[in-house]
């Protein structure tokens, strides 16, 4: 068991701000604005944040402070103790499970960040165009699409190498630290390229159209998507990933916390604090950059898949370019802030399941962080080398977006109602700074676990079009048609021409590549269910039920 404690108050908020700040907040987030209209956005997401973001956050933080007394700092072993039933331990299986899964392919994007850092330091953007150079870095051309990309592995190792070197020092000496470097640094380099965009005038080359309008187009709340539910699909989504929520890796960070010690101010601040950087700052500086030199319905095209991966790390950069001596400071400061903010979240991800292996298993703390590190490469592996088949987007889709609605929803179900509101409220206020108002209390009990469902009944149907149009096509008889990336439509390849593993010319298809994923994203759940359903039976056999 770990007796390891957040050094200070500071430091806590600052590693949990440091987790849910990442690039969800300057990619994912302006490009799901642009992609579903902008200001249409904001209002469904703000509402998600009040009603899901916000109530979740402290249902997590007590959970994991409540597991933590029990020297448990990872889901299986939290949820256990929420109640006397043996299949809790089972739902905290996703809190491993999303936390390795999202940790593969999310390093593998952090890598990116810091090998753009290198490439805008030395020059390499002056002498080759971004648009070639990521895709050949990538292995996306025709010819290479199965081969390994050796330079995009040599940074991904290394990525990892870090993450596990910050994780072995241990959490305030290695995540805290971190996150006390990590975060004010990105801020500053967020402030200067957002002040830089924003001033960029008529006058300056290149530019288009008044950063300004991209701006508006972000932050001018339109009701309209109000009445939308696939905006608001998009925005509950948005609220997941951004807050860490349904994941087990906030539990995790809030298991190191006191059992006196104040969890509501503390998760508010730190959930406030990301909005504060999503929005304004997330908000000023793609979108409006991108607006300024491309215009507002270039932006639109640009954002499409709503990942931000195309306009962060294909367009941005050759717009840099317009800024003369500054690109390269640009570069490496852009890149720099993705860095950062992807660093305090892997290690996020990484932390619940060191503490599971030491907690549960009884591993050593280092050989942990090694086997956190190993794994995390094999699944990462998988997303390096078949990125261009598309693996990448399945690990994204199941576990960055389908699996934390499910956790969510099974750990407030479990929290309102296993564990009970009364011990529950108890527990969220014990020793809190802050007047949480009662309001929340009925809200977790039924407005948060419906608001859930809701999204997750939403996303299974999700239709091709609007969902007017879909339901009167379905009340007059002709059927209902799933949406590409509704998860129904997923299971079922609706959106492929004809579902093949190999093509007319003999050659490996994207639904190929799907169906593999899916199914080593299964093994790796069966697996994680396997280790919590071992790890109970060996303490079982030494004496200790629990
Ligand atoms: N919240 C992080 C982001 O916005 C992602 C994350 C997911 C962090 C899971 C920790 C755990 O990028």
């Amino acid at each position: 068991m770990t007796a390891q404690r957040w050094g200070t108050r500071v430091g806590l908020v600052l590693a949990m701000a440091g987790n849910a700040v990442g690039l969800g907040n300057f990619l994912r987030f302006p490009a799901q604005a642009a992609q579903h209209g902008g200001g249409a956005f904001l209002l469904p997401y703000l509402v998600s944040f009040l009603l899901m973001g916000i109530p979740l956050l402290w249902v997590e933080w007590a959970i994991g402070r409540h597991g933590g007394q029990y020297g448990h700092h990872s889901a299986p072993g939290m949820l256990d103790r929420m109640g006397r039933g043996r299949w809790l331990k089972y739902v905290g299986v996703f809190g491993l499970f999303t936390n390795l899964t999202v940790a593969a392919y999310y390093c593998y994007i952090e890598s990116w960040s810091l090998a753009y850092v290198w490439h805008s330091a030395v020059g390499t953007f002056h002498d080759v165009a971004p648009t070639a150079f990521f895709p050949s870095y990538l292995g996306l051309e025709e010819a290479s699409i199965y081969a390994v990309p050796g330079e995009a592995l040599f940074w991904f190792l290394l990525t990892l190498g870090l993450n596990v070197w910050i994780l072995s020092r241990g959490l305030s000496r290695g995540i805290e630290a971190a996150a006390k470097i990590g975060l004010p640094l990105l801020i500053v380099f967020g402030v200067v390229l957002a002040v830089r965009g924003l001033t960029l005038g008529p006058n300056d080359p290149g530019v288009v159209q008044s950063p300004l309008a991209g701006l508006n187009f972000v932050w001018e709340p339109k009701p309209a998507g109000l009445l939308d539910p696939t905006t608001w699909l998009a925005a509950a989504g948005q609220v997941f990933f951004t807050l860490s929520v349904g994941m087990g890796s906030v539990h995790c960070y809030a298991a190191y916390v006191r059992r006196d010690q104040d969890i509501a101010l503390n998760a508010a601040a730190a959930g406030w604090m990301n909005e504060f950087v999503e929005v304004v700052l997330g908000g000023s500086i793609l979108i409006p950059i991108a607006t300024a030199y491309l215009g507002l319905a270039a932006v639109g095209a640009a954002t499409a898949g709503g990942s931000g991966l195309g306009l962060g790390f294909l367009t941005l950069p050759t717009l840099f370019h317009h800024w003369g001596w500054f690109a390269p400071v640009a570069g490496a400061m852009w890149f720099g802030l993705l860095f950062f903010a992807g660093i305090t979240s892997s290690l996020a991800m990484g932390q619940p399941i060191v503490a599971f292996l030491e907690d549960e298993l009884g591993v050593r703390h280092r050989r942990a962080t090694l086997l956190f590190g190993l794994a995390t490469l094999l699944l990462g592996f998988v997303c390096v080398w078949l990125y261009p088949g598309g693996s990448f987007d399945e690990f994204d889709f199941w576990s960055g977006t389908f699996a934390l609605v499910l956790f969510a929803l099974g750990e407030v179900v479990i929290f309102a109602w296993v564990f009970g509101m009364d011990r529950g409220w108890e527990e969220i206020t014990r020793g809190a700074d802050l007047r949480v108002p009662r309001f929340f209390r009925f809200a977790i009990r039924y407005v948060t676990p419906l608001f859930i469902l809701v999204v997750f009944v939403g996303a299974l149907f999700k239709p091709v079009g609007r969902w007017g149009d879909a339901l009167q096509r379905l009340a007059t008889g002709d059927g209902w048609r799933f949406a590409p990336d509704s998860v129904i439509g997923k299971v079922l390849h609706v959106g492929d021409a004809r579902y093949a593993w190999v093509d007319e010319a003999g050659r490996f298809t994207h639904a190929l590549v799907q169906d593999a994923t899916r199914t080593l994203l299964v093994a790796v759940f069966a697996g994680c269910a396997f280790l919590v359903w071992w790890a109970w039976r060996r303490k079982a056999r030494h004496g200790s039920a629990r």
